[in-house]
C-alpha cells in the first residue's frame, strides 16, 4: 500500500469509513462531563484504548483520526496506539490544524490557523505511523454570512494544508464543515455548500494537488437544526448528491461525511439514502465522531467494568455504518444486530 490513492481507497473501502477519535483535550472534556468522568490523561488513554482494541472493529473501520497526545500514547501492554491499529490493518490519521481563530474585522467568521511549521509536524507524525491527516475549516450560516472572503480564505489553507500533506507521503483528509447550527433552510445549506465546495476545489487545483489521493469530508446538505421544517433522509439525500455531483470531480477517490451533530440513527440512515442512489463516482462513506461514540461513551461511563459493553455499542454503530455505506441499512437492523 504505497500511493497516496491506495491508502485512500484502504481507509474507504466498500463497507469501511473513519472514526474520528481526534478531539482536542478542551473536547474530549465536555464529551467527559456529559458523563461525570473527570478529564485527565489516563482517562482519555483509557478510553481510546477502549475503542481502537474493540475486535471486530477492524471489519467496519479503515482509518481513526488521531490527536496529537493520542499518537503519543500506548496500550496498556505498551504498544503504541498507532501501531495497534496497524496491526489491525485500520491506518492511523492525525489531526494537524491548530483549531480556529476570528478572520479580521469579523465577530463571527473564522479561518483555520496551522500552516507555520506544518512540514516539520507532518514528517514526525509520518515517523509515528500517520499516513492521513486532517484540517478543519468551519462555516457558519447566518445573516450576511458566509462571506466570500471566509470562503476564500478557508479554501486557501485547506489546499495550502492537502498540497503539503501529498509531500510528505500522507494523504489529506479535506475538511470544509458548514455548521448545521442556525434556523436556515436546507437550500441555504446547498447553496453554501455549493459555494465552500467549488472554491475549496478550484484552491486545490491552483495548488497541484492530486485529486486522486484525498479524501473529502464535507457536511450533507442538511436543514439547520433550529429550522422549522427539517428535510427527511431522502430529500438529504437528494440535495447533497445534487451539490456533489456539481462541485466533486470523479477523480476523489472517497467523499466520507462528518456527522456534525446529527443522531447516531439519522446520521446512519442519511448516509444509507444517499448510497442507495448510488453507484456514485467516489466511495460515500462515513467519519464520524460522535455518531460513532456516543452510545458507546454513555455505556463506558469511566468504569472499567462497562468497557465490554461500550465496545458492543461501538461496534454496533460502526457495523450499521459499514451497512449503510453500501446502502445495504435498514432501521430494523438496529435491534436484531
Ligand atoms: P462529528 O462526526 O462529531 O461531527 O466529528 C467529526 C469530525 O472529525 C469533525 O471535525
Amino acid at each position: 500500500m504505497n500511493s497516496l490513492n491506495d491508502i485512500a481507497n484502504a481507509i474507504v473501502a466498500p463497507g469501511k469509513g473513519i472514526l474520528a477519535a481526534d478531539e482536542s483535550t478542551p473536547t474530549i472534556a465536555k464529551r467527559f462531563e456529559s458523563i461525570g468522568v473527570e478529564n485527565t490523561e489516563d482517562h482519555r488513554r483509557a478510553y481510546r484504548e477502549l475503542l481502537f482494541t474493540t475486535e471486530g472493529a477492524e471489519d467496519y473501520i479503515g482509518g481513526v483520526i488521531l490527536f496529537d497526545e493520542t499518537i503519543r500514547q500506548s496500550a496498556s501492554d505498551g504498544t503504541p496506539f498507532a501501531e495497534l491499529l496497524t496491526s489491525k490493518g485500520i491506518v492511523p490519521g492525525i489531526k494537524v490544524d491548530k483549531g480556529v481563530t476570528l478572520l479580521p474585522f469579523s465577530e463571527e467568521e473564522t479561518v483555520t490557523e496551522g500552516l507555520d511549521g506544518l512540514r516539520g509536524r507532518l514528517d514526525e507524525y509520518y515517523e509515528l505511523g500517520a499516513r492521513f491527516a486532517k484540517w478543519r475549516a468551519v462555516i457558519t450560516i447566518g445573516e450576511d454570512i458566509p462571506t466570500w472572503l471566509c470562503i476564500h480564505a478557508n479554501a486557501h489553507a485547506l489546499a495550502r494544508y492537502a498540497a503539503m500533506c501529498q509531500e510528505a507521503g500522507m494523504v489529506p483528509i479535506v475538511e470544509p464543515e458548514v455548521l448545521m447550527d442556525g434556523d436556515h433552510s436546507i437550500d441555504q445549506c446547498y447553496d453554501v455548500t455549493h459555494a465552500i465546495l467549488d472554491e475549496t476545489f478550484k484552491e486545490l487545483r491552483l495548488a497541484n494537488v492530486d485529486l486522486g489521493g484525498i479524501i473529502l469530508k464535507p457536511n450533507m446538505v442538511i436543514s439547520g437544526a433550529d429550522a422549522p421544517e427539517q428535510a427527511d433522509a431522502q430529500e438529504i439525500a437528494e440535495m447533497t448528491l445534487a451539490c456533489f455531483y456539481e462541485t466533486v470531480p470523479a477523480a476523489v477517490p472517497g467523499v466520507a461525511f462528518l456527522s456534525g451533530g446529527q443522531t447516531e440513527q439519522e446520521s446512519t440512515a442519511n448516509l444509507n439514502a444517499i448510497n442507495a442512489l448510488g453507484p456514485h463516482p467516489w466511495e460515500v462513506s462515513f467519519s464520524y465522531g460522535r455518531a460513532l461514540q456516543a452510545s458507546a461513551l454513555r455505556a463506558w461511563g469511566g468504569v472499567a467494568e462497562n468497557v465490554g459493553e461500550a465496545q458492543a455499542a461501538y461496534l454496533h454503530r460502526a457495523k450499521m455504518n459499514g451497512l449503510a455505506h453500501n446502502g445495504a441499512y435498514d432501521a430494523d437492523m438496529e435491534e436484531t444486530d
